[in-house]
């Protein structure tokens, strides 16, 4: 049903003897928004770089609508709009101006389309201003606009939400998603929010140190949130050192007086029986749903109270 524009398959990437991308695999798809979401240092950049052409990929392969991007290089990237880093603009122009000067540096861009794309990022009505005039959200927007006047069908924008208020991260996510549904473009944004990240993307890669971490669908409540169980016990260290123990209990944490476990529902008797047996007295268990957040802290390793 949905059509493959984007895909990585083992892609590695090695600075000096740092290897800083490790067998990469995914693929994104026309009309979906996929956040690649990863800690400072994860490799987003590094990985972008590689899809632009901008950095050469050490071993494994790209292709874009089928096409290696080794092989087409000239090709495919027509294919490609980006925004890495900052959106080169010119200040001094409106950003009507810009948007001419940029068609022009690529085949068959109409004024409609100058028009269109105006109206896709919510210009209409500060397009005549000077860019310096404009707010970073302007200047984003306007960057995202001129990286789809030719009509690309993969944008990739990293981080594109930095340095903007709230209300600038609203609207950029409202004009991403518009995008998404009204060009049929694969939108591939970055950061390192979950929580922003989370609100406009239909499917949310994470990766660390170079690594794929997972690939889950956003709107799919059972990859995103998954169980545990809290238990309130003394003496709480040693169930966990007991539990830890437990061939069929996957994660056991200490948070604040409780003991959060994640086991196969089937186990719970068997653990329970092994507490009491241990002597351990129990005061609460009971079942939570664990959000994409804390799913996300877990998987990097990091801390979500940070
Ligand atoms: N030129 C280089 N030489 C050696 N290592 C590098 C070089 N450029 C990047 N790296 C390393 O590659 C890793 C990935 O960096 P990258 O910039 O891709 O991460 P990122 O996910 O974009 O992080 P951030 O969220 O900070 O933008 C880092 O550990 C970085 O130190
Ligand atoms: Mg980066």
């Amino acid at each position: 049903m949905s059509r493959e524009v984007l895909r990585l398959e083992n892609v590695n990437k090695y600075k000096g003897k740092a290897h800083i991308i490790k067998d990469l695999s995914f693929s994104v798809n026309a009309g979906e928004v996929f956040g690649f979401l990863g800690p400072n240092g994860a490799g987003k950049t590094s990985t972008i770089r590689m899809i632009v052409g901008l950095n050469k990929v050490s071993s494994g392969s790209i292709y874009i609508n089928g096409h290696d991007i080794k092989k087409d290089f000239k090709k495919v990237i027509k294919e490609v709009g980006a925004i890495v880093e900052n959106p080169e603009l010119y200040p001094f122009l409106s950003g009507y101006d810009n948007l001419v000067h940029f068609a022009k540096m690529n085949d068959n861009v109409s004024k409609e389309r100058i028009d269109e794309v105006v109206a896709l990022v919510g210009l209409t009505d500060a397009i005549h201003m000077k860019v310096r005039q404009y707010s970073l959200g302007m200047r984003q927007r306007l960057g995202i606009a001129v990286s789809i006047l030719h009509r690309p069908s993969v944008l990739i924008l990293d981080e594109p939400t930095n340095g903007l208020d709230p209300a600038g991260i609203k609207e950029i996510r409202h004009y991403i998603r518009n995008l998404a549904e009204k060009e049929g473009v694969a939108v591939i944004v970055s950061s390192h929010l979950l929580g922003e990240i989370e609100m406009m993307c239909d499917r949310i890669c994470v990766i660390k140190d170079g690594q794929l971490v997972t690939i889950q669908d956003v709107n799919d409540a059972t990859s995103v949130e998954q169980y545990q169980f809290i238990l309130k016990a003394t003496p709480l260290d040693k169930a966990q050192q007991l539990l830890i123990q437990l061939d069929y209990v996957e994660h056991t944490s200490i948070v604040d007086d409780a003991l959060h476990i994640k086991l196969p529902e089937v186990k719970v008797p068997e653990m329970i029986h092994a507490l009491s047996q241990a002597q351990i007295a129990m005061y609460a268990f009971y079942r939570e749903k664990v959000n994409l957040e804390a799913r996300f802290f877990e998987m990097i390793g990091g801390d979500s109270n940070a």
